[in-house]
């Protein structure tokens, strides 16, 4: 998991390399480094850290030249250090690569290649390949690079250079993504768009099993086996200020404070002006289609299997199918039962969740039809799915997730009725009833935000707890999920999400003086039965900051401090309460000086297994 840069033209190319990298830190940020290629020599540049490290060192040793690769990287194998970082050589430093992914053969690789006598600097899985285009170059790199794919398994995004082609560089994809930027006189390869957005908006996406042949004057691109494969480009539409903080201190706050308009764009076009009706023509599903589904497997991993959670319930109960929802990288080992009647809802921010795409192919091996619900365009999940859902929600930079995760809800009920419509299971009377407030969301929304001064009072106050409990029942208890993840995965407070009637069958062993407990009652239905499980923990000594509708003034008898929600329907009401939720965890992180965007050991699109 990690980002890779590699450009080939007259500008300064460290500019270009390093400046593509701080837009690709996301992926991954532990070491970084770039290679770059004058005077016949290869000059490469590394340093463990953040890309601030980096800069310094290239600030003493500067590179230059025409062609150069740059990396950002995400630990898989071997620690973050200045010799794992890439690009990696071989023995002589006649050939210089950067990798995505992993190669899983590299441990009988490197064996072959030490006993042929190859000298390893680094721990990783990726110097095995600039040994093996060592020990298999023939004088042409092309050739040597179709010989060394058919050698490495695994998933990989691989740029090389080489001394003896200076007026070249090869880019090979297997699973990870790639993206190639095509200029004038001067071409770039990227794993994502932003890195190159600032140069060019047209672009090849690299298929699983292509390569590419970059030099100044143009691109040429093959499949593995050397065929040559005709590319349509593509044309980036989206604007590279909307990737920019925006005058917010942190992408995560921009991001929180942008899913009004980004529920609003995930509704746009596919609700029908009278209210009445869903369109999604994007499903490709025909009513019997739909008629035909007997079960919905939800595949996901984590705050997308909480969106998931939601998911199931509106899909329950509006259509009326039954629903699992699956941790995909459990899913896939699990041997689930499906048959030509199950449809898998893949759930991915990124698109690119190795394990999220490894249960979607497991089952399209399978015959079963998959349907993607991706925040990116072009990525893997939403290729290769049988159809895809967008949602509209914009490049998500912060790595905790909070924009996508509303606007996959928003597609998710949008199935729901779409398909309850379709099944007649959800009557048209209460269609229009949902569409209409799927319609109110975004003021709702907007209405939310105005609680982040208080949100963030209670942040500073509580920031040095040591855990936090989040309770609800219901919808409010998938909100819990997603708020708990959100607090320890930025903020580092350990967080707990319990089924507030859960709470009592052990739990409650841990609830003693002060300790916060954050308790959701959202769900009118459910309300006197989640007060009494607020009084239990009230009676330990915990703190409560209960979060509840408008108007339903009685929660403050019993807890400590009242969030007052606007009023939606309960079954959407997550949409609203999990936003609380998200500015809390950024104000406790905010509060305890963490790196908010960048929280450690995480990375945005996680692509390793
Ligand atoms: C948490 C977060 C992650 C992702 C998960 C799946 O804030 O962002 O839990 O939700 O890694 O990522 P996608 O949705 O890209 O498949």
């Amino acid at each position: 998991m990690c980002g890779i840069v590699g450009y080939i033209g007259p500008r300064n190319v460290k500019d270009v390399v390093v400046g593509g990298l701080a837009k690709l830190e996301y992926r991954g940020y532990d070491s970084a480094g770039v290679a770059a290629l004058a005077d016949g020599n290869i000059r490469i540049v590394k340093a463990v850290g953040r890309l601030a490290n980096l800069e310094e060192k290239l600030a003493q040793m500067p590179i230059s030249g025409h062609v150069a690769i740059g990396h950002t990287r995400w630990a898989t194998h071997g620690k973050p250090s200045d010799e794992n970082a890439h690009p990696h050589q071989d023995c002589s430093g006649r050939f210089a690569i950067v990798h995505n992914g992993i190669v899983e053969n590299y441990l009988s690789l490197r064996e072959e290649l030490v006993a042929l006598g190859h000298e390893f600097r680094s721990e990783t899985d990726t110097e095995v390949v600039a040994h093996l285009i060592e020990e298999m170059y023939n004088g042409d790199l092309f050739e040597t690079m179709i010989a060394v794919g058919k050698r490495i398994r695994g998933a990989y995004a691989l740029v090389v250079m080489a001394k003896d082609h200076p007026d070249e560089m090869i880019a090979i994809r297997r699973a990870s993504p790639m993206i190639i930027g095509l200029g004038e006189k001067e071409n770039f390869v990227a794993s994502d768009i932003p890195a190159i957005l600032e140069y060019t908006r047209d672009i090849y996406v690299m298929e699983d099993g292509e390569m590419a042949v970059l030099r100044r004057d143009g691109v040429e691109c093959f499949t593995m086996d050397g065929e040559p494969v005709k590319k349509e480009v593509y044309h980036v539409t989206w604007d590279a200020v909307s990737a920019e903080r925006g005058g917010y201190p942190h992408f995560m706050l921009k991001e929180i404070h942008e899913q009004p308009r980004a529920v609003r764009d995930t509704l746009r076009g596919r609700v029908s002006d009278d209210l009445s009706r869903v369109e999604l023509p994007e499903l490709g599903l025909a009513e019997e289609d739909i008629r035909a589904i007997d079960r919905i497997h939800i595949v996901a991993c984590g705050t997308s299997w909480h969106a998931g959670l939601v998911g199931k319930a509106a899909i329950e109960t509006f259509a009326r199918i039954p629903v699992n929802v699956e941790i995909a990288s459990e899913y896939r080992y699990a041997d689930p039962i499906v048959t030509d009647r199950t449809l898998i809802l893949a759930i991915t921010q990124s698109g690119e969740t190795a394990d999220t795409l490894a249960a979607m192919r497991e089952m399209k091996k399978r015959g079963v039809r998959v349907v993607a619900i991706t925040n990116v365009v072009g990525s893997s999940a939403a290729r290769e799915a049988d159809s895809t859902i967008v949602t509209w929600a914009g490049p998500e930079i912060a790595v905790a997730s909070t924009k996508a995760y509303t606007t996959q809800l928003v597609a998710l009920y949008l199935l729901a009725v779409r398909f309850g419509l379709a099944r007649g299971t959800l009557a048209e009377e209460k269609a229009r009833e949902v569409l209409a407030a799927l319609d109110d969301l975004p003021q709702v929304v907007e209405q939310v935000l105005d609680t982040a001064p208080q949100i963030e009072s209670f942040a500073k106050r509580y920031k040095d707890a040591h855990d936090t409990f989040f309770i609800g029942r219901g919808m409010d208890y998938a909100v819990s999920l997603e708020g708990a993840l959100k607090l320890k995965e930025i903020s580092y407070i350990h967080a707990e999400a319990y089924a507030a009637g859960e709470l009592k069958h052990g739990t409650l062993a841990l609830i003693t003086d002060g300790v916060p407990v954050i308790a959701l009652a959202m769900q009118p239905e459910l309300y006197e039965k989640t007060l009494s499980n607020i009084v239990e923990v009230k009676a330990r000594g915990a703190f409560v900051l209960g979060l509840t509708w408008v108007g339903n003034e009685d929660l403050e008898k019993t807890v400590d401090e009242v969030i007052y929600l606007p009023k939606t329907m309960p079954l959407l009401a997550p949409v609203a309460a999990v936003i609380p939720l998200q500015l809390l965890a950024y104000y406790a992180a905010v509060a305890r000086g963490n790196d908010v965007d960048k929280p450690r050991n995480l990375a945005k699109s996680v692509t390793v297994e």
